[in-house]
């Protein structure tokens, strides 16, 4: 596991930027597993800044984000699948057929939670998997209890999470408590990963997930198993990390 902490949130966001685009370049067929929420906006930022300079070619990525809210319609301004198209799908060329959300309108729940793990497959896997991280240590929505899920599947989000994602909502709007979030196995069977934290909120998350334990109350901890696993932090969220500074 790599650890790297820049300066602050800009830095983050260029780094990780950096990162999906030279992923891009040796391999223009990528296929990324994408976050949402505040901490990648800068990435994705940079990244529309990069293909604005003919820098970065999107064409032929596939992308598969983490997860979505259950009870949403797409053109919901706080629907995930807004948030891809606001931040990122419409400043970019991807190809609209090659980007998927677990986006859920009813019916059989399992099965489509079973497609979207074989359409994962059938893509030969993740290559780079982008992960934020929860106060509460949960990657995706992947949240803390005494199982985790291996396979993409509905979930109950914790109280700290609706409260955290409350942000996103107008005040007194009703958060979602449910999503389809991809599961651990999902996340862990990417080829690499990288785990964004940014801001002192997320410092002790982050050091607990690092610190050699694993353990279901902190999803987050599982990463310290993968064999391609990157941290990036801002000096906030790295502040209880030894790990090196890179400004
Ligand atoms: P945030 O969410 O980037 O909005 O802090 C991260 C997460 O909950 O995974």
């Amino acid at each position: 596991m790599h650890v790297r902490v820049v300066e602050n949130y800009t830095c983050l966001g260029e780094k990780a930027a950096e990162i999906v685009a030279a992923a891009l370049r040796a391999n223009p067929r990528l296929t990324l597993g994408l976050p949402t929420g505040g901490t990648p906006e800068g990435m994705y930022e940079a990244l529309a800044r990069r293909f604005q300079a003919g820098e970065c070619d999107f064409s032929q990525l596939t992308a598969f984000n983490l997860d979505e809210y259950v009870g949403l319609e797409s053109a919901h301004p706080q629907s995930y699948s807004f948030y891809m198209e606001k931040h990122f799908y419409s400043r970019v060329n991807v190809d609209r057929q090659k980007v998927f959300l677990p986006s859920w309108s009813g019916g059989d729940c399992v099965a489509f939670c079973r497609s979207y793990d074989a359409l994962i497959a059938s893509k030969g896997g993740i290559d780079l998997q982008i992960l934020g991280i929860g106060i509460n240590g949960h990657i995706g929505f992947n949240e803390p209890g005494p199982i985790l899920h291996r396979d993409t599947h509905l979930i109950d989000l914790a109280p700290e999470t609706l409260k955290a994602n409350s942000r996103f909502f107008p005040p007194g709007a009703e958060v979602p408590r449910q999503a389809i979030t991809m599961g651990m196995g999902t996340i862990m069977g990417a080829k690499e990963i990288l785990l964004l934290a940014s801001g002192s909120a997320k410092s002790r998350a982050l050091a607990e997930a690092l610190d050699g334990f694993i353990r279901t109350t902190l999803p987050a901890s599982i990463l310290q198993l993968h064999p391609s696993c990157t941290v990036l932090a801002d000096k906030e969220a790295g502040v209880l990390l030894k790990g090196g500074f890179v400004p």
